[in-house]
């Protein structure tokens, strides 16, 4: 079936070699083994094989998400597909969302939000550095994804440039500096998603959500165990990558009232706290019942 002009996809050479590009009519790509039509491409389909015009055969194919994730361009440390993966779960990130997101980096992240949020999500993505805020710029109109992205030049130490999100994630080196601005930026209940390198960080970030209104926090990490594919010696690979980085969730809790509900006040608690003679169940207590 013909494929239309404007589409990204992904020619395979014969020795692995990869080119993910956007189908142009009258175009052609350039290759390590000379150069083939677009045209003839497009009018192949997808799996069809085309020869360069030194006779090199190069199958056109659907690229994925997970082609283009590792088909952008880089001048930063990208997000993992499996991060991204686990965090788009994690966050409910679907057709509709609208998310916030910082540092846009190399855009790696932004374009798998981009692709998820679909035509009635938004991603709101903030960058500091001029050069990568033009990077992630590039990286989404190649997938032309440009559309469902509003880029603010911005540090967040100024604070989001939106408010109103559903979801929003941080990856940035000191995201504990930025928590007093969240609560203003998404819905009461939202989902906040951070990524950090090392422990010390994840450790400062603790002690900032400590200080609220963050609840239901969680810090993992996701490890990929990769296997060689030959049937007869089906093992583990010798190498793996082995941490990339550790993934902190959290939701942010605002004091919404329900019409007509009170809130207790603090001098209400304490009066209550006096006369309680019930015992409020401790560590222990959810250790044991395996909570
Ligand atoms: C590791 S990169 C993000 C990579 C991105 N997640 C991706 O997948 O391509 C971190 C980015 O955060 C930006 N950044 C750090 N602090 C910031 C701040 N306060 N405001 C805005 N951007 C910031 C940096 O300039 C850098 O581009």
């Amino acid at each position: 079936m013909t494929v239309e002009p404007g589409q990204v996809v992904l020619f395979l050479g014969p020795t692995g070699k990869r080119y993910l590009r956007m189908l142009e009519a009258g175009a052609q790509l350039h290759t390590h083994h000379g150069f083939l039509e677009m045209d003839a491409a497009a009018e192949a389909g997808f799996g069809a094989t085309i020869p360069t015009h030194k006779g090199t055969p190069y199958t056109m194919i659907k690229p994925t998400i997970y082609d283009l994730i590792k088909g952008v361009k880089r001048a930063t440390q990208i997000m993992y597909p499996k991060e991204i993966a686990y965090t788009l779960v994690k966050m409910g990130i679907g057709p509709g969302t609208k998310v916030i997101e910082a540092g846009s980096g190399s855009g790696g992240f932004t374009v798998a939000l981009a692709y998820y949020v679909g035509d009635t999500g938004k991603v709101y993505t903030h960058e500091r550095r001029d050069d990568f805020f033009k990077l992630t710029g590039q990286n989404l109109a190649r997938y032309g994804l440009s559309h469902r992205v509003e880029q603010f030049q911005q540090d967040i130490e100024e604070g989001f440039a939106v408010t109103g999100a559903d979801c929003l994630f941080l990856d940035v080196r000191t995201p504990w500096d930025y928590l007093a601005h969240i609560p203003k930026a998404v819905i009461p209940g939202a989902m906040l998603g951070f990524l950090l390198p090392t422990t010390n960080q994840v450790q400062d970030l603790l002690l900032g959500l400590e200080q609220g209104p963050f609840s239901d926090v969680e810090v993992l990490e996701i490890l990929i165990r990769r296997y060689k594919t030959v049937p007869q010696r089906l093992r583990p690979d010798d190498r793996m990558v082995a941490h990339t980085g550790f993934l902190i969730f959290a939701r942010c809790l605002a004091e919404v009232k329900a019409p007509g509900v009170k809130f207790k006040s603090k001098d209400d608690e304490e009066t209550a706290d006096e006369g309680q003679t019930e015992s409020q169940p401790t560590e222990q207590d959810r250790d044991e019942s395996g909570e």
